[in-house]
């Protein structure tokens, strides 16, 4: 079944392809009107939608999460440290030393290796690899042994190798008989902005429970899996959506499809002047460096920012360590939120093995599908390990998926809709549509809002496609009304099923 569906789409993708070669002006032109556009299809007639918020809460935000990073020359610490990762469900890092330490190296008071760099305020010995996105830490446990009364010159390196400001920072060691006195505190002055707790030292033999009590005492909390019931719920005040992979979205956001460079630059620096944190491009839309140029360039926190990028078949599923690699290196902003697979076709499973790898790693945040449907995710989902954070299908009130839409939100995978005002060549009929400029006249907004706002309340995000600033504020204006029961029923009301492109 996916291969006829995929032989269709090679198909449909050449005949759009010579369709809409040489036609540049024409999306162009459109790409300027808020009211077309989806975010997924590049071939065909698509344009964007999306919405946004006005305040600086649409975070990129992750539950709060714990590494436990550890040197030990000879396993005392290293014991401790996996008790608390575990107890903690917490990632775990072990400082390695590039430079192993032999035990003639560790043979104190004898003017031997460890003995030396005890002594010289300069040393910093090289830690082979390194922690894979520290910045997603916002509490690290740090422990090693007591070298001469102090901490070894080693977590010094690593101190200094990251950016620590805002977290929470809780050392533990253990020695012979010292206490961690002064060794905690001077490592205080290798890191800004964090905040210490005291730390404790522990002898060689210590037990996961005594670790436990340590844990409780200092309100050191487990991390937790986000709790399924508030996953996929959409938060009204913050504007966001708590995903299954722990981040929170924003609900409305913008999509850059047909947008060119230039074009492309100036609706995200809009988007994001007037509020808005969610960006939608792909690989197909040819515009991710412009989308990573306006990220670096604005004034906006990365981390508030939440870009969604995709990749498309079949050339680049068949390669997708390169293709992801390659969406890193165009957005260059450090990491991915969220990366889907552009519709379903040959190799579909091999490509998204490969973003889950990317994901172990801290390269990208979250993963997930679009054009997938329920025949397809059936499927799909048994043949992968991560549970897809979000699908972005075709969802307009002309085409509803009214069906679809609950089977994927049961699984705990948020919606996302491209085309919300039916794509190009339908949304004037839709806009106009009497039905909703009634209930936008009800409301004093606009219809646009209005079918923005009826997506919202079903729980779709949306990403509205623009590249005019008036369209992109109002598309994010969408918190000052309510649709009743019975609108949002009248809406439902207008599915024909109609869908208007060939995902
Ligand atoms: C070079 C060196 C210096 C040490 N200095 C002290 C010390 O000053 N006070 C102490 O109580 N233990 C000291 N020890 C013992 C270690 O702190 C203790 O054995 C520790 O638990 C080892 O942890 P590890 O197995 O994780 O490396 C020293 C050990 C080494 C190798």
């Amino acid at each position: 079944m996916k291969r006829l569906i995929s032989v269709v789409l090679i198909l449909a993708m050449i005949l759009c392809c010579s369709a809409c070669g040489g036609n540049e002006e024409q999306k162009a032109n459109s790409s300027s009107d808020a009211a077309s556009d989806k975010s997924t299809a590049p071939i065909s007639n698509q344009e964007k939608e999306s919405e946004k918020n006005n305040t600086e809460e649409n975070k990129g935000e992750v539950l709060s999460k714990i590494l436990v990073a550890y040197f030990s020359a000879t396993g005392t610490t290293k014991s401790l440290a996996e008790y608390a990762a575990d107890i903690l469900n917490a990632d775990i890092y072990e400082i390695v030393p590039q430079d192993p330490y032999t035990d003639e190296d560790l043979t104190y008071y004898t003017g031997g290796r460890a003995d030396k760099e005890q002594n010289d305020p300069s040393v910093r010995p090289a830690i082979s690899g390194s922690v894979k996105d520290m910045s997603q830490y916002d509490t690290v446990l740090i422990g090693y042994p007591i070298w001469h009364g102090q901490a070894p010159k080693i977590i010094y390196t690593f101190l200094e190798s990251y950016d620590f400001s805002g977290k929470t920072i809780l050392p533990f060691c253990t020695s012979h008989s010292s206490g961690i006195g002064s060794s905690a505190n001077n490592l205080h002055s290798l890191v800004t902005g964090a905040n210490w707790l005291d730390g404790k030292r522990f002898a060689a033999g210590t037990s996961k429970e005594e670790i436990e009590r340590w844990l409780d005492e200092n309100n050191i909390k487990p991390n937790e899996a986000p709790a399924s019931a508030e996953i996929g719920k959409f938060d009204f005040e913050k504007k966001t959506v708590l995903l299954n992979s722990g981040y929170e979205m924003p609900i409305m956001g913008m999509g850059t499809y047909s947008l060119s460079d230039e074009e492309c630059y100036k609706s995200v620096t809009a988007l994001l002047e007037s509020g808005g944190r969610l960006i939608d491009t792909a690989y197909m839309y040819g515009n991710e460096a412009a989308v990573g140029r306006a990220v670096r360039d604005s004034d906006v926190p990365r981390e508030e920012i939440f870009v969604i990028t995709k990749i498309y078949p079949s050339e680049q599923f068949a390669n997708p360590e390169k293709a992801i690699q390659n969406a890193l290196d165009k957005l260059d902003i450090g990491y991915i939120d969220m990366m889907l697979l552009h519709h379903p076709g040959e190799n579909d499973v091999k490509a998204y093995l490969a973003m889950e790898k990317f994901v172990e790693d801290g390269k990208i945040h979250s993963i997930g599908l679009s054009n997938w449907y329920v025949e397809e995710l059936e499927e799909f989902l048994p043949q992968v390990n991560i549970t897809p954070a979000l699908v972005q299908n075709e969802i307009h009130p002309y085409y509803q998926e009214n069906d679809v839409i609950p089977y994927i939100q049961n699984l705990g995978i948020v919606v996302q809709g491209w085309y919300p005002f039916g794509g190009r060549g339908h949304t004037s009929e839709l806009l106009g549509d009497s039905v909703i400029s009634e209930i936008a006249e009800a409301h004093d907004v606009t219809s646009a809002q209005v079918i923005l706002r009826w997506n919202l309340q079903k729980g779709v995000v949306v990403i509205p496609g623009s590249s005019n600033p008036d369209h992109i504020r109002e598309n994010l204006d969408l918190f000052g009304f309510e649709l009743t029961d019975e609108e949002m029923q009248q809406i439902n009301g207008l599915d024909r099923h109609e869908k208007h492109d060939w995902y």
